[in-house]
């Protein structure tokens, strides 16, 4: 893909994203990055998982589309909160430059300290897996969802794609086998779209499936569940 131009943008709850004019989408809801974040990804995504695994210690997160690390970031923090070990790995087809991230200025929305976080997190080695804090793992892949091949089971599945509108492609039927074969019992899949061909191609694919309050400015979104054996 052409180097495509990205700007930043303040969204509703005074948190930054980037907005990328190719595909005119935006990384995250121009209602509230870190709401929206905070929603989709740790609320309905790793809070939910902890209630259905209260015993756990570990666990393993798959997210599509690493973007300005910014799910990355607050699931970092959430990790040491609640002193649940995670391995985050997350693929992305077209990183970020440093003058891209530091476009996204998310230096400027934090406190000293979560910046260091943030600040590890964008600029952590490609392709390795990298201790970032005590309880959290991070393995950056630069790689098409078209070629990944995941080597670990998962527990939870961050699907944060752009829209369909700007790129059906990724959307397809046949996007989620790979990832929901390689799903632990119990796990879970969350995406802030409520498309109903996904809702669809999830529940063939085993998942107990439904729509479940969205975040600020969006009805629904879609979360899927992959019954105990
Ligand atoms: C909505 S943004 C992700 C935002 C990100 N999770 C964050 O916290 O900033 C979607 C991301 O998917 C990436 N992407 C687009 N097509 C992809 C593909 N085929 N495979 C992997 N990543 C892709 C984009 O470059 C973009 O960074």
């Amino acid at each position: 893909m052409k180097k495509a131009k990205k700007s930043h943008f303040l969204t509703a709850d005074g948190s930054p994203t980037l907005y990328m004019e190719q595909f005119d989408e935006y990384y995250h809801s121009k209602h509230g990055a870190v709401q929206e974040a905070m929603h989709v990804y740790l609320g309905m995504g790793f809070d939910y998982w902890r209630s259905l695994n209260p015993e756990a210690t570990h666990c393993h997160i798959f997210e599509m589309g690493f973007g300005t690390g910014l799910n990355a970031f607050l699931t970092a923090k959430a990790a040491s909160e609640t002193g649940i070990h995670i391995c985050y790995d997350t693929i992305e087809a077209y990183p970020l430059s440093t003058i891209e991230m530091n476009e996204a200025n998310y230096v400027s929305f934090l406190e000293e300290e979560e910046s260091l976080l943030f600040n590890q997190i964008q600029h952590a080695t490609w392709e390795e897996e990298i201790s970032i804090t005590p309880f959290f793992k991070l393995k950056k892949m630069h790689c098409l969802l078209e070629n990944y091949c995941p080597s670990i089971k998962t527990d939870l599945i961050y699907y944060d794609a752009f829209g369909a509108r700007a790129q059906p492609e990724i959307w397809t039927d046949d996007c989620f086998p790979i990832l929901t074969e390689n799903m632990n019992p119990g796990g879970l899949f969350v995406t802030y779209a409520a498309i109903g061909s996904v809702r669809r191609a999830l529940l063939r694919l085993g998942l107990v499936t439904g729509l479940v309050p969205g975040p600020p400015g969006k009805r629904e979104m879609i979360r899927g569940h992959k019954p105990l054996l």
